[in-house]
């Protein structure tokens, strides 16, 4: 087994909202998340819209406050307590951590060059010398990303969305980081060209060696790409499992309720899949006891008053379900 590269331990991001005469409430989008992501895997993040999966993998980069709890990344050079992190050492962090984005139709700049968006995070950082050395880097980076080098000297606006991911990965890539959050980062493309795109960075991911915190709402595009999966709901993880083991049994009445989301392709199967009912509730004026429990169809009382936690259920599969151990005799 390898090292982790972050390790969070009852992590959580609280908001402040609410100005004026309205009164001040906590917003609590990621509550006590504690998770650890190995060295070289490709980690996924489900969940619906709001679990806050995006806040999570910005308390990551920094890019959101750590309220609570504690973060860590470790790496061969450098172990970092991201909640103290400051001055010349996040500096470094961020040469090490990077996002890439959802939209790639709004993160590119239209006045820039592909190369220049793609040489950016170099001058910013410092991190080459001279032009010469900043375009060897750029189009080594390019390549990678099986961009043609011809298109360098154009504009994003030439581009598909598929080739527009790509220039955004290479942004991204450009510094040499060693994780990288990818947030939804195939949701806006068309799925003929989702799986170009997971390609590319499955690829990039074996070659340079690099860790990935992949974040979808999609339940079956993180079957096809990741190899270690958690789930959240409501700022908190449910249920976290290698993929082929959360695909085998899933555990938790949520996990269980995305499965059945998922459109089935067993055409014998189609009358069973029930869609989970209602909607996630207010993160301001959240559920007391197990979070899902105004929604699941499992409920007893005990749901309702005491808190599940994350508890390991055999080898490396955990879930916080007070009843899983019983529902698996359930059919999902
Ligand atoms: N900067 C912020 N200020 C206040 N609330 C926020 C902020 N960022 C996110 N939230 C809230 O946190 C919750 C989780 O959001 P998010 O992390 O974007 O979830 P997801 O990515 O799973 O859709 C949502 O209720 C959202 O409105
Ligand atoms: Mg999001």
């Amino acid at each position: 087994m390898s090292k982790p590269l972050i390790t969070t331990v009852d992590l959580s991001v609280h908001f402040t909202i609410g100005k004026g005469i309205f009164a001040k409430q906590i917003l609590k989008a990621v509550d006590g998340v504690s998770l650890s992501i190995e060295q070289g895997s490709f980690f996924g993040l489900v969940g619906e819209s709001g679990s806050g999966k995006t806040t999570l993998g910005r308390a990551l980069l920094k890019a959101a406050p750590i309220s609570e709890g504690s973060a860590r990344y470790e790496d061969e050079d450098v172990s970092l307590d991201l909640g103290s992190l400051e001055g010349a050492a996040l500096k470094d962090y961020r040469k090490r951590a990077q996002l890439i984005f959802q939209d790639p139709y709004a993160a590119l700049s239209p006045r820039m060059t592909v190369r220049d968006i793609i040489a950016e995070p170099l001058e910013v950082m410092g991190l080459t010398k001279t032009r010469a050395e900043t375009d060897a880097r750029v189009r080594e980076i390019a390549e990678k990303c099986r961009l043609n080098l011809e298109h360098l000297r154009r504009f994003p606006h030439a581009f598909s969305g598929g080739q527009r991911q790509r220039i955004s990965i290479a942004r991204a890539l450009v510094c040499g980081p060693q994780f990288i959050v990818a947030d939804e980062s195939v949701a806006a493309l068309d799925v003929s060209i989702q799986a170009d795109v997971l390609n590319l960075l499955k690829e990039i991911q074996n070659e340079m060696g690099l860790t990935f915190l992949f974040i979808s709402h999609d339940l079956s595009v993180v079957a096809h790409t990741c190899d270690h999966v958690a789930v959240m709901y409501l700022g908190r993880l449910v249920e976290t499992a290698p993929t082929r083991e959360l695909f085998a049994e899933p555990r938790h009445p949520y996990t269980r309720a995305l499965f059945s989301a998922i459109p089935s392709l067993d055409p014998d199967d189609r009358g069973s899949a029930q869609k989970l009912e209602g909607e996630i509730p207010s993160p301001t004026n959240q559920p007391s006891g197990c979070k899902f429990h105004t929604r699941c169809p499992h409920v007893i009382d005990r749901c309702r008053s005491q808190e599940p936690e994350l508890e390991k259920s055999g080898g490396e599969h955990a879930v916080a379900c007070h009843r899983w151990k019983e529902l698996l005799a359930v059919p999902a």
